[in-house]
């Protein structure tokens, strides 16, 4: 139980039950010292608490400004001295303060194969830009959105009869395989910023980002 893990979630946390259990099945090397969410109502809460794990809300609707719930989040984060932040379903965009704060050491998941779709919509935009394949990326938080540089990727083909919501549900089934193997990643690490540019295992992964591809089952 080395190394301490913080996630931050607003929303059901699917992709945060994924990491718990691979925590929880021995598979990283860290603990996850709390989530934190920014909705008293977020289903992912009742998740963590069912999983023994400690839980903190700090209602970004009780503060002023952006900058001020940043500040205040940022002093609930380091009371756990984290080695790793997630953001999981973190739905807030973050002020360059906090950012450069967790600098190499806060990974997020974004459901397309970035630098395609950053932003909302992710899944109807790929229907209707009519791609053959999409997806999801984890990547290092910096201070562009969705922009951070990538580290593990997985794809799903889309298909004809494709809604956003059914493609949605297939690509949430990879990110549930790839975040797990991030965070396992960098909390052995194996995987690490270097000048912007994320390393495996001190290896440049630029233009070369591992992905993983649907099994035919989950297609
Ligand atoms: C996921 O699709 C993730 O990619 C996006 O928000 C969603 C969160 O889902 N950032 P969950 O809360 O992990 O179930």
């Amino acid at each position: 139980m080395s190394g301490s893990i913080v996630i931050l979630i607003s929303g059901s946390g699917s992709n945060m039950q994924a990491i718990i259990d691979t925590v929880d099945a021995g598979e990283i090397s860290g603990h996850i010292s709390a989530v934190i969410s920014n909705r008293p109502d977020a289903f992912g809460l009742e998740r963590a608490q069912a999983a023994g794990i400690h839980t903190e809300v700090l209602d970004h609707t009780e503060f002023k400004s952006r900058e001020i719930f940043d500040l205040n989040l940022i002093r609930k984060i380091d009371d756990f001295e984290p080695d790793l932040v997630i953001l999981a379903g973190f739905m807030r965009i973050l002020t360059p303060d906090f950012v450069r704060r967790y600098s190499g050491r806060m990974i997020n998941i974004h459901p397309s194969l970035l630098p395609k779709y950053q932003g909302l919509h992710t899944h109807k935009r790929a229907i209707e830009a009519g791609d053959k394949e999409h997806g999801a990326s984890v990547h290092f938080v910096t201070e562009e959105l969705d922009g951070g540089p990538v580290f593990i990727q997985a794809s799903v083909p889309v298909k004809e009869s494709d809604t956003p919501e059914a493609l949605a549900k297939r690509v949430l089934t990879q990110e549930h395989k790839i975040f797990p193997i991030a965070v396992k990643w960098f909390m052995e690490g194996r995987v690490q910023l270097e000048n912007g540019i994320p390393h495996m295992d001190g290896v440049s992964l630029e233009g070369r980002v591992p992905r993983l591809h649907a099994e035919p089952s989950e297609e």
